[in-house]
């Protein structure tokens, strides 16, 4: 008994790790797992929103204007859970398109108006 018990703590264990390793691997989210290879907010707003959002293509409102700063944690939320959870026509966007870093960048460039520039130098 004791022999079969040593035996499988010796061989087992191991594959079974060496396998929810791998395994473990393939449900990394395949974009910025951390804050280092984050993408910048202007460019997660030119790669994901502007070709719905931006003001020539009118598909979605207008989001990039200022608010005052007594409304970014209202507003931030808002748009967090529109981005996540999608609204009407609006589909959601999960972690694997934008990661939590980068969209609480995007969302504080959005509020603060930083983004209304990259808006109209596009026009
Ligand atoms: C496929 C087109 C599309 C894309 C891509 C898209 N949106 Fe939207 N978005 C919409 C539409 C359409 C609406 C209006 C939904 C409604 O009818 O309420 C909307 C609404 C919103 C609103 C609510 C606006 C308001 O003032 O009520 C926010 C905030 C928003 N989008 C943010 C984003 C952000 C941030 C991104 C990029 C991460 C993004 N959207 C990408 C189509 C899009």
């Amino acid at each position: 008994m004791q022999n079969t018990t040593t035996v499988l703590s010796r061989h087992l264990p191991s594959r079974t790790l060496g396998a929810l390793a791998l395994f473990g691997a393939l449900l990394l989210p395949p974009v910025a797992a951390n804050a280092s290879d984050a993408r910048e907010p202007d460019e997660v707003y030119r790669q994901v929103c502007a070709h719905c959002h931006a003001p020539d293509k009118a598909v979605g409102p207008e989001i990039t204007m200022a608010f005052p700063e007594a409304a970014w944690e209202a507003r931030g939320n808002y748009i967090r859970n529109t981005v996540r959870h999608g609204r009407a026509a609006m589909p959601a966007f999960r972690a694997a398109k934008i990661s939590d870093p980068e969209l609480e960048a995007l969302i504080e460039a959005l509020v603060r108006g930083d983004m209304a520039t990259t808006a109209a130098s596009e026009e």
